[in-house]
């Protein structure tokens, strides 16, 4: 294929300019070896409070990007997943979360344009890097994950440079991810297609991957893909959804007639119980939806489970691992960070259809989670001074013991999403 080609010509001049230009980068900030967050300019004014943060001060934008220059020297050409005793693990193809950092690159090669950085040409060139060593996984029909992938990378790499070889190669996931719709009108989340023990397993963090499917809908032409996701979001609030607004992780379904046989858990407390992530993606993931759908009863899902999710939080505002674990448990920063992301998607919403108060009330929620998190914070975290990522204090799976209160890369996308988010919010 002609795109695929053009991908793998090596142009060793952009690279060499991107290489003296990196250089230059942690130069300006006052490196002379490995950079490390410590050794910035911004150094000088560490901790940051939050107020520098929203929006991004001068010295906050330096520490976020020095810290993302040295995860990249550090990780190679492996993609970041998440931290113990907050070094990097990497994985080689990028399992679920190598869109994540790709996006990471790609907001900062947007934000820098907009503040005319001198940089901004050197953080596009990176971005462009890391986004197709995703290539690969276009074809991969053996997950669902194909959204979190390939929307804030290939996709977000087409938004930004009208480039047709990222299109072309992201309407090919999504016929991937279709590929995994069953006759009972949803996803399979897990597994090989059609097989055991997961032919009928929907876990609520697929909702997230439905706007890639959305996206290809409108781009590539094809209804179908709309038809799949909306069918798959209403069986997913039918069902994940339970009558307080709490969520189950887990639904098993007839997989030809889409019937629900029971609700359950794997990364949370108990099968009763609400995951705090799993509460995320469903806020997030429904606000998406009714991004593309217009439906008004997906923002008011997305709202109700937000309301849920606010409500069960401890007093610091910093949600647990699971909603339902108890005083002093264990945190999951990231679960704050999609929170906000999704609540700005719903005050976006409601400020377009004219609902400037409510809208506001939502953005403020957004607001109090992300200033909750300062102190877990690069601007302000001690241990992230010289290691980790963005932000600590995230949980992949406290049942399994893996990375517990650690950086997750998923966690520093979402929280440099929202910030800036956030800020364009309240600049308008
Ligand atoms: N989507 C996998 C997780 O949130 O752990």
């Amino acid at each position: 294929m002609r795109h695929t080609l053009l991908l793998r010509r090596p142009d060793h001049v952009v690279q060499a300019l991107v290489l003296l230009l990196t250089g230059l980068l942690f130069l300006t900030a006052g490196c002379t070896e490995a950079p490390t967050v410590s050794k910035t300019a911004a150094d000088a004014v560490w901790p940051l409070s939050f107020d520098q943060v929203v929006p991004l001060s001068t010295p906050a934008w330096q520490l976020v990007g020095s810290r993302l220059q040295s995860i990249m020297s550090t990780v190679g050409t492996r993609f970041p997943h998440i931290t113990e005793n907050h070094i990097w693990q990497t994985s080689g193809t990028g399992d679920w979360t190598g869109g994540f950092f790709v996006g990471e690159l790609w907001l900062m090669a947007a934000e820098a344009e907009k503040r005319n950085d001198p940089l901004a040409a050197v953080w596009r060139s990176q971005a462009l890097t890391w986004t197709r060593r995703l290539e690969q996984r276009i074809t991969d029909t053996g997950t669902h994950d194909l959204g979190f992938l390939f929307m804030p990378s290939w996709v977000e790499a087409y938004r930004q440079t009208g480039d047709e070889r990222w299109r072309i190669g992201a309407l090919q996931a999504a016929e991937s991810l279709s590929k995994r719709y069953t006759p009972g009108g949803f996803i399979q989340s897990w597994g090989k297609i059609g097989e055991p023990p997961y032919a009928g397993t929907v876990i609520i963090d697929n909702m997230m991957n439905l706007a890639l499917l959305y996206w290809a809908a409108e781009e590539g032409n094809r209804p179908e893909y709309a038809q799949m996701a909306t069918s798959h979001a209403l069986l997913t609030q039918q069902s994940h959804i339970r009558a307080d607004y709490g969520t189950f992780h887990l639904v098993d379904f007839d997989r030809d007639t889409g019937v629900m046989l029971r609700g359950r858990t794997s990364q949370g407390l108990h099968d009763n119980s609400t995951w705090a992530r799993g509460q995320a993606w469903g806020i997030a993931g429904f606000a998406l939806v009714y991004r593309y759908t217009h439906n008004p009863e997906f923002l008011a899902v997305a709202e109700r489970l937000a309301d849920y999710f606010l409500a069960h939080l401890p007093p610091d505002h910093v949600a647990p691992w699971d909603l339902h674990a108890g005083a002093g448990a264990k945190k999951d920063t990231s679960a704050n960070a999609i929170t906000a992301f999704g609540l700005l998607a719903i005050a976006n919403s409601l400020r377009q259809l004219g609902e400037t108060t409510r809208a506001d009330v939502r953005a403020a929620q957004a607001r109090r989670l992300l200033e909750a998190l300062h102190p877990y914070s690069i601007f302000a975290n001690e241990t992230l001074r010289t290691k980790g990522g963005l932000l600590t204090g995230g949980t992949y799976n406290y049942n399994a013991d893996r990375a517990v209160e650690q950086s997750v890369v998923w966690g520093d996308y979402y929280y440099l999403k929202a910030l800036l988010d956030l800020a364009a919010y309240e600049a308008k």
